[in-house]
């Protein structure tokens, strides 16, 4: 044995173990330094929700998690609102959440937040919908990604004035078809019209959008109103586009309420009938997509949205987006557009039935324009682009029965400003008005200010 060998050997040995231990200890004071970091930020960001009031009933290990994960929680968030006002923190576990209801609360939140993004907890939940393969869409994408940007640009003229003149005509179409259908169904007969305004809206986009006809409308029959779970179990073989995309929707709202269901909760049979009803949805868009993409470069004067798609290239190759990119674009027109609008007009028509004095005025103002059917006049024009602008009372109507129903509370939560994260400001908010609290115990499933008060959550949740 050479004289040192053995002092050699064992030097070795040592820088090895030193090594190991080096290799060991750098990941382990990594880990540390991100769990330090998060404990920190989790510590900061409930310090701050702890100035915001906090609405009863929260528990110890769960805090709020049971009442917010009922398929109904936007009614929950309601309450709160009415317990302790518009701005307020609820506990979902360990997550603290602040929670926006009113129209003006969110307005200023998000203007006193530049920058503020989706939350991808909520706004992700959508995309196994929306596409096979998860995809972001305009809804749902980061809006901070170059992606959204392009997309939102991109579609942006379809929903101009120019671009909804040039395809009025489709809403005439549907118009008339559903007016076909009043008179079919006849005096006296009881039918969900939100259902029957939800399929308007769905033939409406389609045409316009896309130009295709779904026949919602068409495959319209009277009978009980849907309501939430009304597909469950029957699975979407034979049913109508519309019956899928109320279906798929449904379970979103799931979602929505039990995040666990994504995750952990894939294995119960309504969670994997729902995902069936999931691929059927994404069959009928992928075949749009594809026939979209099949038709010709559109013209110049073609504003319509899948024009508008077709005109965009992916900022990374220069090509026109994939048929794979296109399936979550137009699923989104469906699934953000139809109930919204459907659910605005459906509450419009009940408010009006509620108030007499207001439909008499805007009967005045309908017939004055020769658009009232009456006794004189049974079968009245149809309705003209140009009439658009002549009905200010019928536009004021439906704006102020959209707020109405969006904001109830007349409370100012924070009287001062409240520092939110390190640049996120709140102002000190101005007291609401007073809102029709009758509104607040209609029964009507999916309300518009329920959908709203979801996207209130969701700005909320944008927060965390
Ligand atoms: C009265 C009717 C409607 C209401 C109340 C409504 C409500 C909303 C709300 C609150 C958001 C924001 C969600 C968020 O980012 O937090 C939104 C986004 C969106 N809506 Fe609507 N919407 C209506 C009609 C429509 C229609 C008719 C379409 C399309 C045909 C549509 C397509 C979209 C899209 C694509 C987004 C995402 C936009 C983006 O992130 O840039 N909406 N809508």
């Amino acid at each position: 044995m050479p004289p040192g060998s053995h002092t050699h050997r064992v030097s070795n040995a040592q820088a090895h173990a030193e090594l190991m231990t080096a290799a060991l200890l750098v990941p382990a004071l990594a880990l540390l330094a991100v769990v330090l970091w998060r404990v920190a930020r989790w510590y900061s960001w409930a310090r701050v929700c702890a100035r915001l009031p906090s609405p009863a009933g929260a528990t110890w290990l769960m805090g709020h998690a049971k009442p917010v994960s009922d398929l109904r929680h936007h009614r929950m968030l309601l309450q709160w609102d009415g317990q302790v006002g518009p701005l307020y923190c609820i506990k979902v576990l360990w997550a603290r959440v602040v929670v926006a209801t009113h129209p003006a609360a969110i307005h200023q939140l998000l203007r006193a937040t530049p920058g503020v993004d989706k939350a991808q907890i909520t706004f992700g939940m959508i995309n196994p919908l929306l596409s096979p393969k998860g995809h972001p869409s305009l809804f749902s994408a980061s809006t901070h990604s170059p992606y959204w940007r392009l997309v939102r640009k991109g579609v942006a003229p379809g929903f101009s004035m120019t671009s909804l003149r040039g395809s009025f005509h489709h809403i005439q179409e549907v118009v008339a078809e559903v007016l076909a259908t009043l008179h079919r169904l006849g005096p006296g007969q009881a039918f969900d019209v939100d259902n029957l305004l939800m399929r308007g809206t769905m033939d409406v986009i389609g045409r316009v959008g896309f130009d295709a006809n779904f026949r919602a409308v068409e495959e319209f029959r009277a009978g009980p109103p849907l309501d939430g779970g009304g597909h469950a179990g029957q699975g979407p073989e034979g049913q109508d586009i519309f019956s899928i995309v109320t279906a798929s929707m449904e379970e979103i709202n799931r979602r929505w309420a039990n995040p666990l269901r994504a995750r952990y909760l894939w294995w119960l049979p309504e969670v994997r009938a729902a995902v069936r009803y999931w691929r059927a949805f994404q069959a009928r868009m992928q075949q749009l997509a594809e026939d979209v993409r099949a038709r010709s470069q559109p013209a110049d004067s073609d504003q319509s949205i899948a024009a508008h798609l077709l005109r965009l290239r992916d900022p990374h190759t220069g090509q026109p987006l994939s048929v794979d990119r296109l399936v979550p674009e137009i699923a989104t027109f469906f699934v953000a557009g139809m109930d919204t609008t459907a659910h605005t007009m459906a509450w419009t028509l009940y408010l009006v039935a509620q108030h007499p004095e207001v439909e008499q005025k805007l009967c005045a103002e309908l017939d004055t324009l020769g658009l009232l059917a009456m006794e004189q006049r049974p079968e009245p024009r149809r309705v003209e682009w140009e009439d658009c602008g002549k009905l200010p009372y019928l536009s004021a109507t439906i704006k102020v029965c959209f707020v109405s129903l969006a904001a109830r509370s007349d409370r100012a939560t924070a009287s001062s400003c409240i520092k939110l994260r390190c640049a996120w400001h709140l102002p000190a908010l101005s007291a609401a008005p007073r809102q029709h609290a009758a509104l607040c115990s209609c029964s009507l499933t999916n309300t518009v200010h329920e959908r709203l008060r979801l996207a209130a959550f969701a700005v909320a949740v944008a927060l965390q």
